[in-house]
């Protein structure tokens, strides 16, 4: 898919996503985020980065770890994403700048930031590595780099999700989801990118959704094919849910599902 398409899909699909994503996705990632904030381990009085912040789930943990002598700039590609973290975040103590930006072009200054974090955003950019470049421009020298992805397609048990949608529309919705969690991707992508002292970890961790309902609203609403969805009309509708549903059928666990994920961890730093 051309990037630019790419990235209007992703924009606006979020911003339709926005709204469903904390029931949807709130419990299953953070997993994810609690290795990627072990890992990069903030401390008070950073300055730190984050793209792709989504609805404020990460970004009120840094907020709360660099506490109020530090400072942390949220920013998102989708304004519905902005905005819901700007209310989600309205009591949290520190200072908190949340701005709408793509994460391949920071309109940041280099070498400003102790710390830039991304967690499970960068699949979704056109080119991810571009954006780790961006991430090191930004960063001060010994400034680390902290990002979470999805791992293999073939151990994320959701994964159909992607051919489903794509069917019904004209082109794909998701091209380069799982590249970057194959094999050493991720650590390859940080070391060009000119990273260094690179560790990345590799897990697996069960979802856990309440009945097929539940289930449903993550795949199609919550998440990267919500814009896709919007039009469907109702025969389509029910022609995914049935495919979908069809195709997590086997992690069925009494009126619910615990579908297999993975996810893939990395943290680096900019030479001193
Ligand atoms: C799965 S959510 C992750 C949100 C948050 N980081 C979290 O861990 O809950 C993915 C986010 O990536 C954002 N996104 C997608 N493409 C982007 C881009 N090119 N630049 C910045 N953000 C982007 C979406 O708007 C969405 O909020």
């Amino acid at each position: 898919m051309e990037p630019r398409l790419q990235r209007r899909v992703q924009r606006y699909g979020w911003d339709k996503a926005a709204e469903f994503y904390d029931d949807s996705w709130k419990a299953q990632l953070k997993p994810a985020q609690d290795r990627l904030m072990e890992m990069i381990h903030i401390k008070p009085g950073e300055s730190v980065l984050e793209t792709a912040c989504g609805t404020g789930l990460v970004t009120a943990r840094i907020a709360e770890a660099v506490g109020p002598d530090g400072q942390v700039t949220a920013t998102d590609l989708s304004q519905g994403m902005i905005d819901l973290a700007k209310e989600n975040l309205k009591s949290t103590n520190g200072t908190i700048e949340l701005l709408r930006m793509d994460a391949e072009n920071l309109e940041l200054k280099e070498s400003s930031f102790d710390a830039a974090i991304c967690a499970l955003g960068l699949m979704y950019v056109p080119d991810p590595l571009k954006s780790l470049n961006e991430m090191h421009r930004v960063l001060k020298p010994g400034g680390r780099v902290g990002v979470a992805i999805w791992g293999e397609r073939k151990n994320c048990g959701w994964a159909e999700i992607f051919p489903i949608v794509d069917q019904f529309v004209a082109s794909e919705v998701c091209p380069m989801f799982f590249q970057l969690g194959s094999g050493n991707t991720l650590k390859t992508s940080m070391k060009i990118s000119d990273f260094r002292d690179i560790e990345v970890v590799r897990f697996h961790h069960k979802l856990i959704f309440k009945n097929k309902e539940h289930a449903i609203m993550a795949a199609f609403s919550g998440g990267p094919v919500a814009l896709a969805y919007r039009k469907f009309d109702d025969e389509t509708r029910e022609k995914a849910h049935r495919e979908y549903l069809n195709s997590i059928s086997e992690f069925r666990k009494g009126n619910g599902y615990e579908i297999p994920g993975e996810f893939v961890v990395g943290i680096g730093s900019k030479l001193n």
